[in-house]
């Protein structure tokens, strides 16, 4: 079964990933270009951005040759924007959303932080369907290249290989493929045994409170405060006399 990769990338993280996925699976790759390119510089390319996923927009792509009829799978890699899938996606979509419709089709997401899942599930959504076959989250491939990374990539890649081995059988594979934001096992987190926490009881806390001496509090709050006040006008008294001398 032959696969395509269609991906929009503004800063290169996303074609780092759609690039090394078809290198590995031998897939085909196509990017989407937008025939007026996002500003990809300053606070602008936020504002910009964001207000085009908002708005979902469906910005004009550069003229593309692709026969969707060649491909059984089509992966589709994405940044997130805003939480979302950038809007080129949408774009793509709307064009070839009948020939689509007989596909099988997995996903990618490229983030800073968070908001993949959402943006999945978004595009989930406009392609109205339950799940994608292989779904990947990876964080900033291309800028922080870390090992880590590069495995989750190859892992996704492996899964689009083992899902074209599950076709032949007829079983349907999901399999869902996170990298860096790989969730940490509950027995490696570190635990706090109840036995080494202090118990402190209510009886305690009142029984503190009742031999409270107040009179003692107050007095030592004063002088604390008198002292800091005192300080406080000594050091101002001082800044003002230099500078009424130096105006002398
Ligand atoms: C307009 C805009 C909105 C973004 N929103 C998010 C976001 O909601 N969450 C996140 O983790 N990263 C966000 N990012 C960062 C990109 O998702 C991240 O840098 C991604 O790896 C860029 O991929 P690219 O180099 O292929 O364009 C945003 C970037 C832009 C330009």
């Amino acid at each position: 079964m032959k696969t395509l990769i269609v991906y929009y990338s503004m800063s290169g993280n996303t074609a780092y990933a759609a690039e090394r996925i078809a290198a590995r699976i031998g897939a085909d790759t196509l990017r989407l270009v937008p025939t007026k390119e996002y500003r990809n510089k300053g606070l602008k390319k936020f504002l910009q951005g964001g207000k085009s996923v908002l708005l979902a927009e469906k910005p004009p792509l550069e003229e593309y040759d692709v026969d969707l009829s060649r491909y059984g799978h089509i992966v589709f890699g994405f940044p997130v924007w805003a939480a979302s899938f950038a809007p080129p996606l949408r774009t793509f979509i709307a064009a070839h959303r009948g020939k689509l419709r007989r596909k099988q089709v997995s996903a990618f997401a490229c983030q800073k932080s968070s908001g993949a899942e959402k943006a999945l599930k978004a595009l989930r959504k406009l392609l109205r369907i339950e799940a994608f076959e292989v779904e990947g989250v990876f964080i900033e491939p291309g800028r922080k290249k870390a090992k880590e990374t590069d495995a989750a990539i190859d892992e996704f890649g492996d899964a689009l290989i083992e899902l074209g081995a599950g076709n032949r059988t007829g079983q349907p594979l999901h399999r869902r493929v996170r990298a860096a934001v790989r969730p940490v096992s509950r027995d490696k987190l570190p635990t706090i045994s109840k036995d080494k926490l202090p118990s402190v009881s209510r009886e305690d806390v009142r029984k503190y409170f009742s031999n409270w001496n107040y009179r003692k509090h107050a007095k030592f709050c004063t002088a604390l405060y008198l002292s800091l006040y005192a300080i406080d006008m000594t050091v101002s008294y001082f800044i003002c006399k230099k500078m009424l001398d130096k105006l002398d």
